[in-house]
């Protein structure tokens, strides 16, 4: 294992939160050390002492938010093992075109080279300004299990 990992997160209706503390309580049960910061009240630590960072955004009117894009755009990530997941409606139909749609053109725009990068089911807008949550916590366990997996190999 290569140092502690940073799980940072920005999320607005919770789905995001949600699934930041079951992948760091998930990494942790692996024996990763794992520091989570939520971007929009927390101060980022100095990234140095970090091997592995994951960051978790939602989305909303196509726009992934921005704290999250800010964050991916930070030039010390270079280097480090860098894991991506995102909150959104569409992930509820299709998570590999939430996927598509929403991440791999920030990868590609930043020049990541994340070791996961997924989209996960969030809460749905209904009438009356309520959701519909369609966050399953069993996704989160499952790619944090192989994310945790992936961490622990040699760089
Ligand atoms: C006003 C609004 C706009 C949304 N727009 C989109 C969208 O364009 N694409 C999408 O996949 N999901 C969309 N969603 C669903 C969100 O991605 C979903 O609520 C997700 O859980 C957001 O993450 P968060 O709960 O961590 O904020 C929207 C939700 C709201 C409330």
């Amino acid at each position: 294992m290569d140092g502690r990992t940073l799980l940072a997160y920005i999320s607005a209706g919770g789905a995001t939160e949600r699934y930041a503390h079951i992948v760091a309580d998930t990494l942790r049960s692996r024996g990763h050390a794992v520091d989570v910061i939520d971007l929009k009240r927390d101060k980022i630590p100095d990234l140095s002492s970090y091997g592995s960072v994951v960051v978790g955004t939602g989305v909303r009117i196509g726009m992934v938010y921005r704290k999250g894009k800010q964050f991916l755009r930070r030039k010390d990530l270079e280097g480090k093992r860098l894991a991506i997941f995102l909150s959104s409606g569409i992930a509820v139909v299709s998570a590999e075109k939430s996927k598509t749609k929403f991440l791999e053109p920030l990868v590609e725009k930043y020049g990541l080279d994340p070791v996961m990068c997924d989209a996960f089911p969030g809460k749905m807008p209904g009438s009356g300004g309520k959701f519909k949550d369609r966050t399953d916590p069993a996704i989160a366990k499952l790619w944090a299990e192989e994310l945790a997996a992936k961490l622990s190999e040699p760089a």
